[in-house]
């Protein structure tokens, strides 16, 4: 679904992204972890076409597509969430999920919404998919509720949520289950593995948290300096004695298995 070759991004003198080659299985769940710092984002950020890479390439499902911008991206069925949730928080959940295909087709707000026969017809569409996504997610309680009230937590969810809002090929979780709490983070667990079994959805998320990956993710592949260190089942990957090296010069705070 994606490869990515000899990827390079570097910003003056940090090696952010430092040749890392890796792909990305169509129908994985794909688990990205490595010590803070190790460039993951910023990979993130490259694929998703936030950043034009120093060099190397980026492929979506054969095709070339290095250095697109994030709505030609988007528009190809490639979507990402953030590491810091990014909700409007003077809408309510439903209004957040509604936003998302508008931005897709391009509209703006105001055109979509607010003129003609046609666009109330959409809206409508729009607005039953945002309640199937509610359903979906078992968010109802806080559909109207100003997403800028909802919990850290719920707001995760909730960016989960505008992935399902327009036809998604592959989804790019950061960090979606960090400071969630353990109820929640099942919720969102089990979303994802929904997602990847009844639609399709291809997964690459970024983890701190081992057992919420190991749940979720095969394979898992481990980054530090900017680098794949190694790739493999949770349980391999976790006990690769480079990953625990890379892992001992950050500190015991980051290793695997500790909750971000
Ligand atoms: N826009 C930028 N300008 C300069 N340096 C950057 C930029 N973005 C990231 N970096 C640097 O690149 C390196 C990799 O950062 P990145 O955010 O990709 O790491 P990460 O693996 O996501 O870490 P974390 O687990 O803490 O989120 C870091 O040294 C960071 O400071
Ligand atoms: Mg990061």
């Amino acid at each position: 679904m994606i490869r990515v070759e000899d990827l390079h991004m570097h910003f003056g003198g940090i090696r952010a992204v430092d040749g890392t080659s890796l792909e990305i299985k169509k129908g994985s769940i794909t688990g990205l972890i490595g010590p803070n710092g190790a460039g993951k984002t910023t990979l993130f950020n490259v694929i998703a076409g936030h950043y034009k890479p120093t060099s190397g390439k980026v492929f979506l499902d054969g095709e070339d597509v290095t250095g697109l911008p994030p709505h030609t991206m988007f528009d190809k069925g490639m979507l990402r969430t953030f590491q810091i949730a990014h909700e409007f928080g003077t809408l309510s959940v439903r209004d957040n999920l509604m936003m998302v295909p508008a931005a897709q087709s391009g509209e703006t707000l105001w055109n979509a919404w607010f003129h003609g026969k046609k666009v109330k017809a959409e809206e409508e569409a729009i607005r039953k998919k945002a309640n199937e996504v509610i359903e979906f997610l078992e968010i109802s309680h806080v559909a109207d509720e100003l997403a800028g009230n909802l919990s850290g937590g719920q707001k995760k969810l909730l960016e989960l949520g505008r992935t399902m809002m327009v036809d998604a090929k592959v989804v790019f979780l950061d960090e979606v289950g960090a400071g969630v709490n353990r109820t929640l983070l099942r919720t969102i667990g089990d979303a994802i593995l929904r997602l990847n079994t009844e639609r399709g959805y291809t997964f690459c998320m970024i983890e701190h948290d081992m057992d919420f990956i190991g749940r979720l993710c095969d394979p898992v592949i481990c980054m530090a300096e900017g680098k794949v260190l190694a790739e493999g089942t949770a349980d391999e990957v976790r006990s690769n004695e480079q990953v625990i090296e890379a892992y001992l010069g950050t500190g015991l705070k980051n290793k695997p298995g500790a909750s971000a």
